[in-house]
C-alpha cells in the first residue's frame, strides 16, 4: 500500500511573503506523527519556491516541496518556462503534471504531459499526473474512456520501473473550485479503474502508484474519500490556501 499522501496545490496565488507565513502556520498545526502517516506537499508558484525551501530547510520542517508545472526541455529559448534541473536545485520532490487548468487554459496536450513526466523523473522527481474529465465527458458516460486514455498517452513508452515512480491524481473538471465534490463512491469507483488501468499495462507497479482524489476537498469530506480502498490521499486546491483547513485535511483522522 503506498503512503498516504496529501498535497496543496496553490495555484497562482501568494506572494514569496505569504508562503513563508503559510508554510510555518502550517507547521505549527503539524506533529511529528502525522508525517509519519502523511507525506504532506505543498506547491506554491515558481516565485515562491526558494523562500518556501528555506523555511523548510532552516526550520528543519517535514513539509515537502512541490511545483506546479515543468518544461520538458534541459534548458534552452523558452521564454517563461522553467526546466526541471532548475527545480530539482530548490530541492522540489514533486511535480504537478498535466493540470487540468494547464490542458484547458493552455492547450497542453498528452504528449506535452508525457515529456514533461520523463523530463521530472530524468531528475529524480515525484511527477503528479492529474487525469479527469469534463462535466461533457461525464454526462456522455465516457469519464473513463477520457481518464484511460490520458493515463495511456502520459505514460506512452515507460517501463514499469518508472510509472512506480509516479503519482496519479483524479480531478475531475467539473469538481474544481466549483465545491461540488465527487460523490466518494464515484471517486473511490475511478481509482479503482485507474489502478486496474496501469495493472493491465505495467503490472505490479500499478500496486505502488499513489492515487489521489482532487476537487473541492474540504475537511468535511476528506474522510469519505480516504476511506476508499483505492484512494491514497488527495490534490487540494482553494482549501489548501488556510493553513487550519488544510491541517485539518491532512489529519483527516481525527
Ligand atoms: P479545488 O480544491 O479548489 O477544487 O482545486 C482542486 C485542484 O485543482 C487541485 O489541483
Amino acid at each position: 500500500m503506498p503512503k498516504d499522501l496529501i498535497a496543496g496545490n496553490w495555484k497562482m496565488h501568494t506572494s514569496h511573503l505569504d508562503a513563508i507565513q503559510m508554510i510555518q502556520k502550517l507547521s505549527y498545526r503539524l506533529e511529528a506523527s502525522d508525517h509519519s502517516r502523511v507525506d504532506v506537499v505543498v506547491c506554491p508558484p515558481f516565485t515562491a519556491l526558494r523562500s518556501a525551501q528555506t523555511v523548510i530547510e532552516t526550520d528543519h520542517l517535514l513539509i515537502k516541496l512541490g511545483a506546479q508545472d515543468v518544461h520538458w526541455e534541459e534548458e534552452g529559448a523558452y521564454t517563461g518556462a522553467v526546466a526541471a534541473p532548475m527545480l530539482q536545485k530548490l530541492s522540489v520532490d514533486y511535480v504537478i503534471v498535466g493540470h487540468s487548468e494547464r490542458r484547458q487554459l493552455f492547450g497542453e496536450t498528452d504528449d506535452d504531459v508525457n515529456r514533461k513526466l520523463k523530463a521530472v523523473l530524468r531528475h529524480e522527481m515525484t511527477p503528479i499526473l492529474c487525469v479527469g474529465e469534463t462535466l461533457e465527458e461525464r454526462e456522455q458516460g465516457i469519464s473513463k474512456d477520457r481518464v484511460g486514455s490520458q493515463i495511456r498517452l502520459g505514460l506512452q513508452g515507460f517501463e514499469s520501473g518508472a510509472v512506480a515512480k509516479v503519482v496519479v491524481a483524479y480531478e475531475p473538471i467539473w469538481a474544481i473550485g466549483t465545491g461540488k465534490t465527487a460523490d466518494a463512491d464515484v471517486a473511490g469507483d475511478m481509482a479503482t479503474f485507474i489502478r486496474s488501468a496501469l495493472a493491465e499495462q505495467w503490472d505490479t507497479a500499478a500496486e505502488e502508484v499513489p492515487i489521489l482524489y482532487g476537487g473541492s476537498v474540504k475537511p468535511g469530506n476528506i474522510a469519505g474519500f480516504m476511506a476508499k480502498r483505492d484512494v491514497n490521499g488527495a490534490l487540494v486546491g482553494g482549501a489548501a490556501l488556510d493553513p487550519d483547513s488544510f491541517a485539518s485535511i491532512v489529519r483527516y483522522w481525527m
